[in-house]
């Protein structure tokens, strides 16, 4: 039977006008290579639909990676996969991945309708390095199809004052994600995947998720092997190998200092927030 892991959406979305606040939806990302720009009017929202693999029915899944969109939510999935019970008919678990959830206003709601008793995957990197890589991902993107582009300081610095309606920033404010989510679930239901320790260090985090799954343990450190010219773990799984293309070979640009300083001091009050939330302390730099 084909791969159960499945970025697509399963839920009906709606267009809808979301209010004016500055954490809005946005449904539209079914892949971390899709992202939007960050100079798209907030107010934009999309339906996106997918067609299950051929062969398969779709499948509501068991559980959902919710995001954070540039967190590390490819290599998460890349990394399930390995396990036979998440790639194999028999005992399969489907796994779905939409970064864009956990920024989205409405997303909690929805997919507590669709089942109030999934097990929901979140994985967070450092929200300072996240908004770097954000804003890199635009930038290629953008150079690509012949958009023109700004430098990073232009975006994040508007009239002297860092600029908090920009998106990429909105999508670092974790806490506030965070706190719309428990309104919907419990904590227990929501399992947090360290995303600066899962490409440190892959095999403990994965054990974490498959104890949260309530997987049996198949995954182990010689599904791993780190590749030294890359930098970062590969992945060797059923006589395969494979490397985590992410956006890792491009280069992120180096930040002015003081501005990247005035981001560090933003966040850090949302970071200490999310941390009291989620009662529990990561370490990003
Ligand atoms: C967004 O808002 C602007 C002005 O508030 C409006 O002109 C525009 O049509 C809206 N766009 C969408 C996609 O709703
Ligand atoms: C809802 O999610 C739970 C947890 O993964 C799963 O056991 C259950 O089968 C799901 N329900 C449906 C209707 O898919
Ligand atoms: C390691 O990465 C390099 C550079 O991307 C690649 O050419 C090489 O094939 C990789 N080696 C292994 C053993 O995967
Ligand atoms: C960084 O930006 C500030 C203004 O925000 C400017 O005064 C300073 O000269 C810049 N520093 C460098 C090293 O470019
Ligand atoms: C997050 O908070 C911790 C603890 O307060 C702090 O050490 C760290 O520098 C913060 N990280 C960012 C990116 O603000």
């Amino acid at each position: 039977m084909a791969c159960f892991l499945t970025s697509a959406f399963l839920l009906a979305l709606q267009t809808y006008a979301a209010p004016a606040e500055f954490v809005q939806a946005s449904f539209a990302m079914t892949q971390d290579s899709m992202d939007l720009d960050p100079d798209l009017p907030s107010n934009i929202s999309e339906e996106v639909t997918s067609s299950p693999p051929p062969g398969t029915k779709k499948q509501i899944p068991q559980s959902i990676i919710i995001g954070v969109r540039k967190g590390g939510t490819r290599a998460l999935l890349e990394m399930l996969d390995i396990h036979p019970d998440v790639a194999a008919a028999a005992t399969e678990i489907t796994i779905e991945k939409t970064p864009g959830y956990f920024t989205s206003a409405l997303a909690p709601e929805r997919i507590r309708a669709m089942n109030s008793s999934i097990k929901l995957l979140l994985i967070l990197r450092d929200p300072t390095e996240r908004v770097i890589s954000d804003y890199t991902q635009v930038y290629f993107n953008r150079l690509e199809n012949h958009k023109p582009v700004q430098a990073i300081e232009n975006l994040l610095v508007r009239n002297g004052a860092l600029n908090t309606r920009y998106k990429a920033i909105q999508r670092s404010m974790y806490d506030i994600h965070m706190r719309n989510w428990l309104q919907h679930f419990s904590l227990e239901q929501i399992h947090i995947v360290d995303g600066n320790a899962l490409i440190q260090d892959p095999l403990p985090e994965l054990q974490k998720v498959e104890r949260f799954l309530n997987l049996p343990p198949r995954i182990i450190s010689s599904n791993f092997y780190f590749n030294q010219t890359k930098g970062f773990y590969c992945i060797r799984s059923d006589g395969r190998e494979r490397c985590l293309h992410e956006s890792k070979g491009r280069p992120h640009p180096t930040v002015n200092s003081t501005v990247l300083q005035q981001l560090r001091s933003y966040l850090h009050e949302h970071n200490r927030t999310f941390f009291r939330l989620v009662k529990r302390t990561f370490d990003w730099q």
